[in-house]
């Protein structure tokens, strides 16, 4: 036996984009070639975060910095946080730079991609931050807010998706990405279930269909070699979720108690996930969404 195992052609069926199964190699020592420090890495990746500016968004340029990579962000703030300034001090050798955009026109983001391959060189990854979630009940909503809402959540994605995969498909592989590239959605434990003491109609909607389109971009651009995954957090302490406990302050009890492990996230816990769905320690992972919720998509205690 020569160790090879040839199989049919399964995916050269009309209408497919015809890529080719690999054929089946007797290989015992592959998993002993890479380390999980290695698989983890992002060295030399550049990443580009939408919402970047503050919030969650903000933790997950620290989280791909620390891994080793490059960050550019997109946000219709003017400035970001301070804290992004401190990027450059802790990893001076790595590249980070804000461009002011609106995910929503398509245009000036096609612009401000345009500009970080010019500043950066290349794409490897994109996380999906930008969002928004108004609260007003259902009956009362006015139409141009529903639009707007979808606007940044849904179709701002999708645009900040398509933008960065076609610049992806552009480019050679590398000695450190040779698969491709990773996008990575923030979708919301709202696409699942409503949000108690909340009228999140439209927000909970424009995320369903983040998740959605995690699945079908993950099957169609397979053969691209770009996987697309989302994730669904619970409730996070940032400014979007204590802005709304401000003006309603149940909802700090509920947000506080409504997850089995009784708190909610702090945004270091969702530097990890975004880390692995970057790099390489995820590479057969792709159109899945990952909870990370508290265990509150389960079930209540009470
Ligand atoms: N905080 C939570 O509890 C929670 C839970 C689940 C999911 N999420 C999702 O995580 C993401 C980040 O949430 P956050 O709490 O950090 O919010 P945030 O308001 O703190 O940050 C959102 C960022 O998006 C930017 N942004 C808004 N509209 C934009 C546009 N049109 N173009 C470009 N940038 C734009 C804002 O300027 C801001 O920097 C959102 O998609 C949100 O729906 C948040």
């Amino acid at each position: 036996m020569n160790g090879h195992i040839e199989f049919p052609d399964a995916h050269a069926a009309p209408g497919t984009n015809g890529s080719t199964p690999r054929p089946l190699k007797r290989d015992p020592d592959g998993f002993l070639r890479r380390s999980v420090q290695d698989l983890f890495s992002l060295a030399q990746r550049t990443v580009v975060i939408t919402g970047g500016a503050r919030g969650i968004g903000l933790a997950f340029t620290f989280a791909v910095a620390e891994a080793g990579g490059h960050v550019a962000i997109l946000d219709v703030a003017d400035e970001p946080h301070p804290h992004f300034h401190e990027l450059a001090k802790r990893h001076p050798k790595q590249q980070f730079k804000h461009y002011k955009t609106d995910v929503t026109k398509y245009e000036v983001l096609q612009k401000s991609i345009d500009a970080i391959v010019e500043d950066f060189g290349r794409i490897d990854g994109l996380i999906t931050a930008a969002g928004i979630c108004p609260d007003e009940p259902f009956l009362e909503r006015d139409p141009k807010s529903v639009a707007r809402c979808f606007e940044i959540n849904t179709l701002g994605t999708y645009y900040a998706a398509q933008l960065v995969a076609k610049q992806m498909t552009t480019q050679a592989p590398t000695d450190f990405n040779p698969h491709g590239g990773s996008i990575v959605f923030v979708a919301s434990i709202a696409a699942y279930v409503a949000s108690k003491g909340q009228c999140t109609s439209d927000y909970c909607s424009s995320k369903g269909a983040v998740v959605s389109l995690a699945k079908a971009l993950g099957v169609e651009l397979a053969a691209h070699h770009i996987r697309v995954n989302s994730i669904s957090p619970g409730y996070t302490v940032t400014d979007m979720t204590l802005d709304l406990c401000e003006r309603m302050p149940h909802l700090g009890h509920i947000m506080t108690h409504e997850p089995p492990m009784r708190r909610m996230a702090d945004r270091t816990d969702l530097k990890g996930i975004v880390v692995y769905l970057l790099s390489d320690a995820s590479a057969y992972q792709t159109a899945e969404d990952t909870l990370i919720t508290g265990g509150i998509h389960a079930g209540r205690l009470m």
